[in-house]
């Protein structure tokens, strides 16, 4: 996509389009605590965290996870099940875990300091071309554009076209405002949350809409749902103050060394609570059934006091709190 036929399409030019939107960051902008500072320890933190999960679900872990681990010394020299703690919640660990070996590799390696541009930062565990981007954009001023899910549709829309893969890089590279990038991209992802809805977009409220060509009408390719549906069962054996909890292995595919509630082989007995929960491509229906853990179960009692020191799993939590143990 050449910014030239976009221009063409909406005959203004490029920092016309950069000034309008930065004039409706600058007043609009969510007031939201990794903007308060841009060390890019924080940034990264949070661009991890705000990968698959909802900013509202974001800053209370985001506080916490900082209070916790103020530098990325501190992360390095923490055990996993710390972090893991810390993350519990959150889910997709596989990104906690990279965190910490990234964190370590920083220490190890460049003296504690992030590289600083956007080439060397995707040489470390878990950051990708979004990640390094948005680091180096936000916290070093690189002039390098980023493409989230937000941004791709604002540029479907402004463009009037489904454009994706590296041609929406290219685009958003060149529309870039490449004295405040950081700035810019982040309004780019704000516009595309907060007024380029996917199903409802505010266009009157929008600042850049004079530049596009559909106003929200694109029609959106509708992707099927993967999602399957399925039903366990959780023993909750709650006695004298402990809970008896189990770990996952250390081999799982998924939350690996993690605690959980012992699963039940049959869904047969009658629920004590019920509750939902999705993980990656299932909705599970979660029931929860007072009784003795099963019959070998090689688990522990933990006592409550301790329990939210364990690395829970995040359906672990919800269910302890949802029984009112923690
Ligand atoms: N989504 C992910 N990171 C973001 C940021 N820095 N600003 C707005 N939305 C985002």
């Amino acid at each position: 996509m050449q910014l030239e036929s976009s221009r063409k399409l909406n005959a203004r030019s490029p920092a016309h389009f950069r000034r309008r939107l930065l004039q409706w960051y600058d007043a609009n902008k969510r007031d939201l605590p990794w903007r308060k500072n841009t060390n890019p320890y924080n940034v990264w933190l949070s661009e991890i965290m705000l990968q698959q999960t909802r900013v509202a679900a974001v800053i209370d872990h985001y506080q916490r996870f900082l209070k916790r681990f103020s530098t990325v010394e501190k992360l390095a020299k923490a055990r996993e099940a710390s972090v893991l703690a810390a993350w519990s919640g959150l889910g997709y660990y596989r990104r906690a875990r990279m965190l910490h070996a990234a964190a370590k590799k920083i220490v190890r390696e460049h003296e504690s300091n992030f590289p600083p541009t956007s080439a060397e930062l995707r040489n470390l565990p878990g950051i990708g071309r979004y990640t390094a981007a948005a680091i180096a954009s936000i916290s070093f001023q690189e002039p390098v554009a980023v493409v989230d899910g937000n941004v791709e549709r604002v540029l479907g829309r402004v463009s009037g076209k489904h454009i994706g893969g590296e041609r929406v890089w290219e685009f958003a590279g060149q529309l870039l405002d490449a004295n405040r990038p950081g700035d810019f991209n982040q309004a780019m992802m704000e516009l595309g949350a907060t007024v380029c809805l996917p199903h409802q977009p505010t266009c009157p409220a929008c600042p850049v809409s004079n530049f596009c060509r559909t106003r929200g009408a694109l029609a959106r390719v509708e992707k099927p749902s993967r999602q399957k549906k399925r039903t366990i069962q959780y023993a909750l054996d709650f006695r004298d103050g402990s809970v008896f909890l189990v770990q996952r292995t250390r081999t799982a595919s998924l939350m690996a060394s993690m605690w959980e509630l012992p699963e039940l082989n049959t869904t047969s007995s009658v629920p004590y609570l019920t509750l939902r929960h999705s993980i990656t491509v299932t909705d599970y229906t979660v029931q929860v059934v007072r009784q003795p853990a099963p019959q070998g179960a090689s688990g522990k009692w933990v006592p409550v006091s301790r329990a939210g020191t364990l690395p829970l799993t995040g359906l672990a939590r919800k269910i302890l709190r949802k029984a009112g143990i923690i």
